[in-house]
Protein backbone atom coordinates (compact mmCIF):
# COMPACT_ATOMS: atom_id res chain seq x y z
CA UNK A 1 0.00 0.00 0.00
CA UNK A 2 1.41 3.09 -1.23
CA UNK A 3 1.70 6.17 1.30
CA UNK A 4 0.44 9.49 0.80
CA UNK A 5 0.93 13.24 1.76
CA UNK A 6 -1.32 14.23 4.81
CA UNK A 7 -1.04 18.06 4.44
CA UNK A 8 1.71 19.90 2.52
CA UNK A 9 4.60 19.84 5.43
CA UNK A 10 5.97 15.88 4.57
CA UNK A 11 3.92 13.62 6.31
CA UNK A 12 2.95 10.29 4.63
CA UNK A 13 0.08 8.04 6.12
CA UNK A 14 -1.27 5.41 4.43
CA UNK A 15 -4.51 6.01 2.82
CA UNK A 16 -6.65 4.64 5.19
CA UNK A 17 -5.77 4.85 9.18
CA UNK A 18 -6.87 2.58 12.04
CA UNK A 19 -8.79 4.40 14.49
CA UNK A 20 -7.82 2.50 18.27
CA UNK A 21 -10.24 4.32 20.75
CA UNK A 22 -12.72 1.37 20.78
CA UNK A 23 -9.99 -0.94 21.68
CA UNK A 24 -10.40 0.69 24.92
CA UNK A 25 -14.28 2.29 25.70
CA UNK A 26 -17.37 3.93 24.29
CA UNK A 27 -18.60 0.69 22.07
CA UNK A 28 -18.81 -1.76 24.71
CA UNK A 29 -16.49 -4.43 26.12
CA UNK A 30 -13.46 -4.76 24.10
CA UNK A 31 -11.26 -8.04 23.99
CA UNK A 32 -7.66 -7.31 24.59
CA UNK A 33 -6.28 -9.94 22.50
CA UNK A 34 -8.62 -9.43 19.39
CA UNK A 35 -7.40 -5.93 19.41
CA UNK A 36 -3.66 -6.75 19.67
CA UNK A 37 -4.32 -8.79 16.68
CA UNK A 38 -6.13 -6.10 15.03
CA UNK A 39 -3.15 -4.44 15.20
CA UNK A 40 -1.03 -6.88 13.94
CA UNK A 41 -3.15 -7.47 11.27
CA UNK A 42 -3.02 -3.46 10.44
CA UNK A 43 0.60 -3.61 10.74
CA UNK A 44 0.70 -7.00 8.94
CA UNK A 45 -1.56 -4.75 5.76
CA UNK A 46 0.84 -1.64 5.89
CA UNK A 47 -2.33 0.02 7.25
CA UNK A 48 0.49 2.39 9.30
CA UNK A 49 -1.46 5.09 10.26
CA UNK A 50 -2.17 4.38 14.05
CA UNK A 51 -4.86 7.04 15.79
CA UNK A 52 -4.96 6.83 19.55
CA UNK A 53 -5.30 10.38 22.34
CA UNK A 54 -4.61 9.85 26.27
CA UNK A 55 -8.33 10.66 26.97
CA UNK A 56 -9.05 7.31 25.68
CA UNK A 57 -9.18 4.64 28.53
CA UNK A 58 -8.52 7.29 29.65
CA UNK A 59 -4.74 6.45 29.23
CA UNK A 60 -4.95 2.63 28.61
CA UNK A 61 -5.27 3.11 24.66
CA UNK A 62 -1.70 4.45 24.27
CA UNK A 63 -0.53 1.87 26.70
CA UNK A 64 -2.27 -0.96 24.34
CA UNK A 65 -0.36 0.50 21.32
CA UNK A 66 2.56 0.32 23.16
CA UNK A 67 2.38 -3.11 24.13
CA UNK A 68 1.67 -4.48 20.85
CA UNK A 69 4.30 -2.37 19.03
CA UNK A 70 6.38 -4.07 21.80
CA UNK A 71 5.14 -7.87 22.15
CA UNK A 72 5.22 -7.76 18.05
CA UNK A 73 9.09 -6.55 17.46
CA UNK A 74 7.00 -3.50 15.38
CA UNK A 75 9.30 -1.34 14.15
CA UNK A 76 8.77 2.33 15.55
CA UNK A 77 9.66 3.69 11.63
CA UNK A 78 7.25 1.85 9.96
CA UNK A 79 4.00 3.31 12.13
CA UNK A 80 2.96 7.23 11.77
CA UNK A 81 1.36 7.15 15.52
CA UNK A 82 -1.01 9.89 16.02
CA UNK A 83 -2.15 11.07 19.39
CA UNK A 84 -3.64 13.97 21.06
CA UNK A 85 -3.97 16.09 24.45
CA UNK A 86 -6.01 18.74 25.55
CA UNK A 87 -9.59 16.56 26.79
CA UNK A 88 -8.95 16.25 30.80
CA UNK A 89 -11.32 13.67 32.42
CA UNK A 90 -11.91 13.21 36.60
CA UNK A 91 -13.24 10.83 38.27
CA UNK A 92 -17.30 11.21 36.91
CA UNK A 93 -16.80 9.69 33.47
CA UNK A 94 -19.09 12.07 31.32
CA UNK A 95 -16.77 15.22 32.75
CA UNK A 96 -14.93 16.98 30.04
CA UNK A 97 -12.34 20.18 30.43
CA UNK A 98 -10.79 21.57 28.15
CA UNK A 99 -7.03 22.47 28.42
CA UNK A 100 -4.85 24.35 26.14
CA UNK A 101 -2.54 25.89 27.99
CA UNK A 102 0.81 26.31 26.92
CA UNK A 103 2.37 24.14 30.07
CA UNK A 104 -0.44 21.49 29.94
CA UNK A 105 0.76 21.02 26.36
CA UNK A 106 4.28 20.67 27.40
CA UNK A 107 3.10 18.14 29.94
CA UNK A 108 0.51 16.22 28.52
CA UNK A 109 3.14 15.26 25.24
CA UNK A 110 5.94 14.07 27.77
CA UNK A 111 3.28 11.81 29.57
CA UNK A 112 2.14 10.70 26.08
CA UNK A 113 5.74 9.95 24.97
CA UNK A 114 6.01 8.00 28.24
CA UNK A 115 2.78 5.90 27.47
CA UNK A 116 3.81 5.17 23.97
CA UNK A 117 7.52 4.30 24.85
CA UNK A 118 8.92 6.39 21.90
CA UNK A 119 10.44 9.31 21.37
CA UNK A 120 8.16 11.03 19.26
CA UNK A 121 5.20 11.27 18.15
CA UNK A 122 4.49 11.78 14.52
CA UNK A 123 1.04 13.75 14.71
CA UNK A 124 0.30 15.42 17.61
CA UNK A 125 -3.39 16.83 17.97
CA UNK A 126 -5.07 19.65 20.19
CA UNK A 127 -8.51 17.26 20.79
CA UNK A 128 -10.42 20.17 21.05
CA UNK A 129 -9.77 24.01 21.27
CA UNK A 130 -9.94 25.28 24.12
CA UNK A 131 -12.43 28.75 24.33
CA UNK A 132 -10.32 30.47 27.12
CA UNK A 133 -6.23 30.28 25.37
CA UNK A 134 -6.41 31.69 22.59
CA UNK A 135 -5.06 29.19 20.30
CA UNK A 136 -1.84 31.13 18.97
CA UNK A 137 -0.48 30.16 22.13
CA UNK A 138 -1.37 26.67 22.70
CA UNK A 139 -0.12 26.12 19.22
CA UNK A 140 2.85 27.81 20.12
CA UNK A 141 3.55 25.66 22.73
CA UNK A 142 3.09 22.64 20.41
CA UNK A 143 5.81 24.64 18.07
CA UNK A 144 8.61 23.58 20.69
CA UNK A 145 7.87 20.43 20.52
CA UNK A 146 8.46 20.50 17.16
CA UNK A 147 12.13 22.44 17.77
CA UNK A 148 12.63 19.89 20.75
CA UNK A 149 12.03 16.81 18.34
CA UNK A 150 9.30 15.48 20.56
CA UNK A 151 6.77 16.28 17.56
CA UNK A 152 6.79 15.80 13.64
CA UNK A 153 3.79 17.65 12.89
CA UNK A 154 0.98 19.00 14.50
CA UNK A 155 -2.99 18.92 14.08
CA UNK A 156 -6.02 20.37 15.03
CA UNK A 157 -9.75 18.40 15.94
CA UNK A 158 -12.70 19.83 15.12
CA UNK A 159 -11.26 23.37 15.03
CA UNK A 160 -12.94 25.61 12.96
CA UNK A 161 -11.70 27.59 9.75
CA UNK A 162 -11.03 30.93 11.64
CA UNK A 163 -9.33 28.74 14.46
CA UNK A 164 -6.98 26.65 11.40
CA UNK A 165 -6.59 30.47 9.89
CA UNK A 166 -4.74 31.38 13.28
CA UNK A 167 -2.89 28.48 13.99
CA UNK A 168 -1.31 28.06 10.76
CA UNK A 169 0.37 31.54 11.27
CA UNK A 170 1.88 30.41 14.16
CA UNK A 171 3.25 27.21 12.65
CA UNK A 172 2.17 25.02 9.76
CA UNK A 173 -0.58 22.54 10.69
CA UNK A 174 -0.55 19.35 8.98
CA UNK A 175 -3.67 17.87 9.53
CA UNK A 176 -7.30 18.66 10.71
CA UNK A 177 -9.22 15.64 12.22
CA UNK A 178 -12.74 15.96 12.12
CA UNK A 179 -15.83 14.05 11.96
CA UNK A 180 -16.95 13.32 8.60
CA UNK A 181 -18.86 11.19 6.84
CA UNK A 182 -22.33 10.21 4.60
CA UNK A 183 -24.24 11.46 7.19
CA UNK A 184 -21.88 14.31 9.02
CA UNK A 185 -21.05 16.86 6.76
CA UNK A 186 -20.54 20.39 8.98
CA UNK A 187 -17.58 21.11 7.66
CA UNK A 188 -18.11 20.85 4.04
CA UNK A 189 -19.11 24.51 4.10
CA UNK A 190 -16.13 26.54 5.22
CA UNK A 191 -13.96 24.31 6.87
CA UNK A 192 -12.65 21.62 4.27
CA UNK A 193 -12.06 24.95 1.54
CA UNK A 194 -9.68 26.18 4.25
CA UNK A 195 -8.35 23.20 4.62
CA UNK A 196 -7.43 23.05 0.55
CA UNK A 197 -6.63 26.76 1.15
CA UNK A 198 -3.86 26.17 3.79
CA UNK A 199 -2.79 22.78 2.62
CA UNK A 200 -4.23 20.66 5.43
CA UNK A 201 -4.86 17.32 5.30
CA UNK A 202 -8.19 15.90 6.86
CA UNK A 203 -8.11 12.81 8.77
CA UNK A 204 -11.83 11.32 8.53
CA UNK A 205 -12.78 10.30 12.22
CA UNK A 206 -16.10 8.25 12.46
CA UNK A 207 -16.16 7.56 9.08
CA UNK A 208 -18.56 4.62 9.13
CA UNK A 209 -21.10 6.74 11.49
CA UNK A 210 -20.32 4.69 14.69
CA UNK A 211 -20.71 1.70 12.89
CA UNK A 212 -24.66 3.05 11.66
CA UNK A 213 -23.36 3.19 8.22
CA UNK A 214 -21.85 -0.32 7.92
CA UNK A 215 -25.77 -1.71 8.37
CA UNK A 216 -24.66 -4.19 11.19
CA UNK A 217 -26.92 -2.09 14.02
CA UNK A 218 -30.62 -3.18 13.14
CA UNK A 219 -32.05 -1.46 16.41
CA UNK A 220 -31.05 0.89 19.25
CA UNK A 221 -31.06 -2.12 21.43
CA UNK A 222 -28.26 -4.13 19.69
CA UNK A 223 -25.83 -1.49 21.60
CA UNK A 224 -25.16 -2.85 25.21
CA UNK A 225 -26.00 -0.60 28.09
CA UNK A 226 -22.58 0.35 28.59
CA UNK A 227 -21.74 1.26 24.87
CA UNK A 228 -21.70 5.54 24.89
CA UNK A 229 -23.42 5.41 21.59
CA UNK A 230 -26.82 4.72 24.16
CA UNK A 231 -26.39 8.37 24.52
CA UNK A 232 -25.73 9.97 21.04
CA UNK A 233 -28.69 11.27 20.04
CA UNK A 234 -28.87 9.65 16.71
CA UNK A 235 -28.96 6.06 18.09
CA UNK A 236 -31.77 7.48 20.02
CA UNK A 237 -34.76 5.27 19.25
CA UNK A 238 -36.79 7.48 16.77
CA UNK A 239 -33.89 8.94 15.51
CA UNK A 240 -32.91 5.83 14.68
CA UNK A 241 -35.53 4.35 13.18
CA UNK A 242 -35.96 7.38 10.80
CA UNK A 243 -31.96 7.27 10.05
CA UNK A 244 -32.59 3.63 8.67
CA UNK A 245 -34.26 4.90 5.92
CA UNK A 246 -31.33 7.04 4.77
CA UNK A 247 -29.13 3.80 5.02
CA UNK A 248 -31.43 1.53 2.54
CA UNK A 249 -29.29 3.37 -0.18
CA UNK A 250 -26.16 2.68 0.93
CA UNK A 251 -27.02 -1.06 1.09
CA UNK A 252 -28.88 -1.36 -2.11
CA UNK A 253 -25.59 0.61 -4.23
CA UNK A 254 -23.29 -1.58 -2.12
CA UNK A 255 -25.22 -4.45 -3.33
CA UNK A 256 -24.72 -3.35 -6.81
CA UNK A 257 -21.23 -2.95 -6.76
CA UNK A 258 -20.89 -5.81 -4.72
CA UNK A 259 -19.36 -4.35 -1.49
CA UNK A 260 -20.42 -3.92 1.57
CA UNK A 261 -21.74 -0.85 3.46
CA UNK A 262 -18.70 -0.20 5.29
CA UNK A 263 -16.76 -0.47 2.25
CA UNK A 264 -19.00 2.09 0.22
CA UNK A 265 -19.22 4.54 3.26
CA UNK A 266 -15.55 4.33 2.70
CA UNK A 267 -15.50 4.52 -1.01
CA UNK A 268 -17.43 8.00 -0.41
CA UNK A 269 -14.49 9.68 1.28
CA UNK A 270 -12.08 8.15 -0.65
CA UNK A 271 -13.27 9.05 -4.01
CA UNK A 272 -13.56 12.78 -3.35
CA UNK A 273 -9.97 12.72 -4.38
CA UNK A 274 -9.32 15.88 -1.32
CA UNK A 275 -6.78 14.61 0.85
CA UNK A 276 -8.72 13.18 3.03
CA UNK A 277 -7.43 10.00 5.33
CA UNK A 278 -10.27 8.07 6.69
CA UNK A 279 -9.71 6.24 10.53
CA UNK A 280 -12.35 3.83 10.41
CA UNK A 281 -12.23 2.35 14.06
CA UNK A 282 -12.64 -1.69 14.40
CA UNK A 283 -11.72 -4.12 17.09
CA UNK A 284 -11.26 -6.97 14.74
CA UNK A 285 -8.42 -7.87 12.39
CA UNK A 286 -11.59 -9.44 9.61
CA UNK A 287 -13.03 -5.82 9.35
CA UNK A 288 -9.73 -4.27 8.91
CA UNK A 289 -9.11 -6.60 5.82
CA UNK A 290 -12.88 -5.40 4.55
CA UNK A 291 -12.17 -1.52 5.53
CA UNK A 292 -8.71 -1.55 3.90
CA UNK A 293 -10.44 -3.34 0.56
CA UNK A 294 -12.67 -0.51 0.06
CA UNK A 295 -9.76 1.67 -1.29
CA UNK A 296 -9.89 -0.47 -4.44
CA UNK A 297 -13.94 0.33 -5.29
CA UNK A 298 -14.54 3.48 -7.54
CA UNK A 299 -17.59 5.70 -7.60
CA UNK A 300 -19.04 7.22 -10.38
CA UNK A 301 -19.03 11.14 -10.41
CA UNK A 302 -23.37 10.47 -10.51
CA UNK A 303 -22.83 8.16 -7.97
CA UNK A 304 -21.43 9.99 -5.27
CA UNK A 305 -23.94 12.59 -6.27
CA UNK A 306 -26.16 10.33 -5.03
CA UNK A 307 -25.00 9.07 -1.96
CA UNK A 308 -24.51 12.97 -1.08
CA UNK A 309 -27.40 14.15 -1.56
CA UNK A 310 -29.39 11.04 -0.09
CA UNK A 311 -27.62 12.34 3.23
CA UNK A 312 -28.52 15.98 3.02
CA UNK A 313 -28.14 18.10 5.71
CA UNK A 314 -31.66 18.02 6.99
CA UNK A 315 -32.04 14.79 6.36
CA UNK A 316 -30.19 13.05 9.54
CA UNK A 317 -32.16 13.08 12.60
CA UNK A 318 -30.21 13.87 15.61
CA UNK A 319 -27.03 15.63 16.33
CA UNK A 320 -23.47 14.23 16.37
CA UNK A 321 -23.34 14.26 20.25
CA UNK A 322 -25.29 14.87 22.99
CA UNK A 323 -25.62 18.99 23.97
CA UNK A 324 -22.91 19.04 26.58
CA UNK A 325 -20.42 17.45 23.98
CA UNK A 326 -21.68 19.62 21.13
CA UNK A 327 -20.59 22.94 22.88
CA UNK A 328 -16.99 21.70 22.59
CA UNK A 329 -16.78 22.04 19.50
CA UNK A 330 -15.77 24.90 18.01
CA UNK A 331 -17.46 24.85 15.06
N1 LIG B 1 -11.02 13.58 17.25
C1 LIG B 1 -12.11 13.17 17.85
O1 LIG B 1 -12.77 13.91 18.58
C2 LIG B 1 -12.57 11.75 17.63
C3 LIG B 1 -13.87 11.36 18.00
C4 LIG B 1 -14.26 10.05 17.76
C5 LIG B 1 -13.39 9.15 17.18
N2 LIG B 1 -12.11 9.56 16.84
C6 LIG B 1 -11.15 8.62 16.21
O2 LIG B 1 -11.72 8.09 15.03
C7 LIG B 1 -11.67 6.67 15.04
C8 LIG B 1 -12.82 6.08 14.25
O3 LIG B 1 -14.07 6.57 14.69
P1 LIG B 1 -15.11 5.69 15.52
O4 LIG B 1 -14.44 4.46 16.01
O5 LIG B 1 -15.74 6.63 16.46
O6 LIG B 1 -16.25 5.35 14.47
P2 LIG B 1 -16.32 4.57 13.09
O7 LIG B 1 -14.96 4.27 12.59
O8 LIG B 1 -17.24 5.36 12.24
O9 LIG B 1 -17.08 3.23 13.50
C9 LIG B 1 -16.57 2.33 14.43
C10 LIG B 1 -17.63 1.28 14.69
O10 LIG B 1 -17.89 0.55 13.47
C11 LIG B 1 -17.67 -0.84 13.67
N3 LIG B 1 -17.05 -1.34 12.42
C12 LIG B 1 -15.83 -1.04 11.91
N4 LIG B 1 -15.64 -1.63 10.72
C13 LIG B 1 -16.76 -2.35 10.47
C14 LIG B 1 -17.18 -3.19 9.40
N5 LIG B 1 -16.40 -3.39 8.33
N6 LIG B 1 -18.40 -3.78 9.49
C15 LIG B 1 -19.20 -3.57 10.55
N7 LIG B 1 -18.88 -2.78 11.60
C16 LIG B 1 -17.66 -2.17 11.56
C17 LIG B 1 -16.79 -0.97 14.88
O11 LIG B 1 -17.08 -2.14 15.61
P3 LIG B 1 -15.93 -3.19 16.03
O12 LIG B 1 -14.88 -2.41 16.76
O13 LIG B 1 -16.65 -4.13 16.90
O14 LIG B 1 -15.44 -3.79 14.74
C18 LIG B 1 -17.21 0.27 15.72
O15 LIG B 1 -18.33 -0.03 16.50
C19 LIG B 1 -11.69 6.36 16.54
O16 LIG B 1 -11.21 5.06 16.80
C20 LIG B 1 -10.79 7.44 17.10
O17 LIG B 1 -9.44 7.06 16.93
C21 LIG B 1 -11.72 10.84 17.06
Amino acid sequence: MKKIALGNQGLKVSPIGLGCMGMSEFYGHPNLNDCKNTLKAAYENNVSFWDTADMYGPFTNERLLAATIKETGINRQDIQLATKFGIVRDEDPNARNINGRPEYVKQACDASLQRLGVDYIDLYYQHRVDPNVPIEETVGAMAELVVEGKVRFLGLSEASAQTLQKASQVHPISALQSEYSLWSRDIEQQILPTCQELGIGLVAYSPLGRGFLTGTIKEPQDLSQEDWRTHMPRFSSKNFQQNLQLLHLVEHMAQQKNCTPAQLALAWLLNLNANIIPIPGTRKASRLLENIASIDIRLSIAELKQLREAFGAQKVSGTRYPEAFMSLLNI
